[in-house]
Parts: C-alpha cells; structure tokens; sequence
C-alpha cells in the first residue's frame, strides 16, 4: 500500500511527554479523542519551599519510564501502534526539558516515527481543546487567553491553533510566584497557591489595601505588590513588638487569613483589569483562563462574573488541566501532526518564554 494511505487507514496515535518543571506527565491521545493522561508529581521539593531544578531533573529520570508505561497501558495501546512522539520543549527547566526531550528522541529514533516539538504555554492555551469526553465547550478563533502559572503571566490573542500573539505580559513576577512567595511569608507550604486560596475562604478580602500597579498597555507587574504585602506585614510585627508571623498570629485574630483573603482579591483585580482592557480594545468575546493558578476559586468566579457583566462567552479548564499535564503537550501535537508540522531529531529544549 502507498505510504500516504496506509498512514491515512490506521487511527492517529500520539503519544506525549511533559517534563517543564517538577511535574513528569504522559498523556496518548487516539483519533483526537485523549485516552490517557498519568501525571507523577515531586514531593520532593516540598522541604525546601520552591523547586531545587536538580532534583526534578533526577525525579523525571526516576519517573518517566513508569509513568510513558502506565499512559500507553491506560490508553489500550502498545508503543509499535504510535504514529508521533510530542514533547515539551520549554520554555521550563533546562534540565528537567532535558530528560524528556532525551527520552522523546531516544523512543522517535527507535520507533522510526516522526518526532513533534511542543511549547508549553501553547500547550496550556490549546488544553482549551482536549477531547475527554465530558463534552465540554472549545473556544473559537480568534479568543483571548490569560494564561497564569508559577512563571508567566500572559494575555494571549489565539488566532489560531498554531498562531498566538502574547499582547501583554509581567514585566517582573508572575502571579503565581506572587502567591508563593507570600504564602512562604505567611509560613505556608510549597506550592503556596493552594494554600491561599483555601486560608482566603475564611477572611476578609478588604481588611489590607495592598498595593496595585500602574503601568502601561496590557502588561502586569506584580512585584510592587508583592513588597507592599511583605511592608504590611513588617509593620505590623513591629507594632505589635513581635518577631514572628506566629507570635502576630495570636494577638491578631485571623490574620493570615485575611492576608490570603486580601492578596487573592488584589491578584484577581490586576489580572481581570487588564484583560478586561484587551477584551474590549480588540472587540474579543471569547475569553479563556489557562495555567496553575487558573484552579484559583476567586480566579474562576470572576471569570463567570465578568462574562455575565461583560457578555463574554467564558472558558475556564477543568482542574485536571490547569497545572503541568501532558493532554494539552498532546493536544498541541495532534494538531502539529494533523499540519505535518514535525521537528528536526537535533531539536534542543529551550528555557525562556516565548511562544
Ligand atoms: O502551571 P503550573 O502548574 O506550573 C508552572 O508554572 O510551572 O502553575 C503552578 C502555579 C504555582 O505558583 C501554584 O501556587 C499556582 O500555580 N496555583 C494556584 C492554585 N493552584 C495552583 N494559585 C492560586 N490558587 C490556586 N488554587
């Protein structure tokens, strides 16, 4: 049989890897259809407060062959039915991009089946489109997404599956590093977001006017916050004669919670301020939120308020795809296969955003 026709008669298999920062992912996806996502997530950096890069390097060494065995095993499929290997190609960790784009080649070459290059901020953007069978609604083009994670803060214009433009973006730290580093403040474990999220619930999100950028065009900035938050605290240890959050926290009933609850509530304004800009500036509609800090509860409420009070069509992921997994590194591959959009076998990782 021809090539081209055989290839055209089988299902089209991909298999991808994600390995950007301390998360080791795997994920097959059949016929556009995801039929497995196995992620293995690192403990290991929790003592330290942040991800040490040269231990997620050795976990993903440690997890990756489980975890592509246990996709391919969930997914019903064997190794020999694949038609292309996705993986994640930064921006991340230079290391940790290291073993999985190693380990994609090294299984491509063996396989002799084209190999697919994957930006993972793309691939957060394009999770908007996994097919999981829970039948939830994609986005059209063109949409704006907010992409939020430890490490950017982006508002994406999606032209298209394969054209993104990034029309504003931090200038300093990204919203999820805000939240870690305050929550490390607070005396809260690693990764801090959750934390916060969960301690907001019981306070009160107006007790500290925390400070809130000023800068130009579609862009953020969240350091300025930050140190406004870490001065309120400072101050207060001062005037209460005490030297640690926990001594503070006893002579000022709820005070972490309320530093959560007012933290939240000034991250979630600076991100909906700006995207609400954007949205009606570029006449945009269709407004997604992707990345960790997307699984925020605040985040996800305003995102259903705004849609009510703006008439935006609104897409929020569900949790499963909002923090490192390998269905949207798939999903982005599925449809650079689809477009014969495959990468060179010397393709080396890349650690800087671009997109
Ligand atoms: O996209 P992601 O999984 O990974 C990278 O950036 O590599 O995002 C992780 C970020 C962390 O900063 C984490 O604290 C934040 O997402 N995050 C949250 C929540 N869940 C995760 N931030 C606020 N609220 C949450 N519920």
């Amino acid at each position: 049989m021809c090539p081209i026709l055989s290839r055209m008669s089988k299902p089209v298999v991909i298999l991808a890897i994600e390995s950007s920062c301390d998360d080791t992912s795997s994920a097959v996806i059949v016929d556009g259809i995801l039929r497995s996502n196995v992620i293995a997530s690192q403990k290991v950096h929790e003592e330290y407060g942040g991800v040490v890069p040269e231990l997620a390097s050795r976990a993903h060494q440690q997890n990756i062959l489980p975890v592509v065995d246990t996709a391919l095993k969930r997914a019903g499929v064997t190794k020999e039915d694949l038609s292309a290997i996705a993986f994640t190609r930064g921006p991340g960790l230079l290391g940790s991009l290291l073993v999985g784009t190693s380990f994609a080649k090294g299984l491509a070459l063996a396989l002799d089946i084209p190999l697919i290059d994957v930006n993972h901020l793309q691939g957060h953007v394009l999770a908007h489109f996994v097919e999981d069978g829970t039948g939830l609604p994609h986005p059209s083009f063109p949409f704006l997404c907010l992409l939020v994670s430890g490490g950017n803060s982006q508002i994406v214009l999606v032209k298209a599956y394969n054209n993104m433009e990034i029309i504003g973006q931090t200038i300093d730290d990204a919203a999820g590093e805000a939240f870690d580093k305050c929550a490390k403040v607070l005396g809260l474990p690693y990764p801090g977001g959750p934390w916060i999220d969960k301690l907001a619930k019981l306070g009160d999100p107006t007790q500290y006017p925390f400070a809130k950028p000023n800068i130009p065009n579609y862009d953020y900035s969240f350091s300025g916050l930050k140190t406004s938050f870490l001065y309120t605290l400072r101050d207060l240890l001062k005037e209460h004669r005490v030297e640690s959050v926990d001594e503070l926290a006893q002579q000022i009933p709820n005070l972490r919670e309320n530093f959560c609850a007012s933290l939240q509530a000034t991250v979630v304004d600076i991100l909906m301020r700006k995207l609400k800009k954007a949205a009606k500036d570029l006449g945009v509609t269709q407004v997604a939120v992707a990345g960790g800090v997307s699984a925020n509860s605040a985040l996800r409420e305003a995102f259903v308020d705004y849609g009510k009070r703006y008439h935006w069509t609104v897409f929020i992921p569900p949790f499963s795809f909002t923090t490192d997994n390998a269905a949207m590194v798939c999903q982005a591959g599925y449809f650079k296969y689809l477009d014969n959009d495959f990468c060179a076998i010397d393709e080396v990782p890349f650690a800087k955003t671009q997109i």
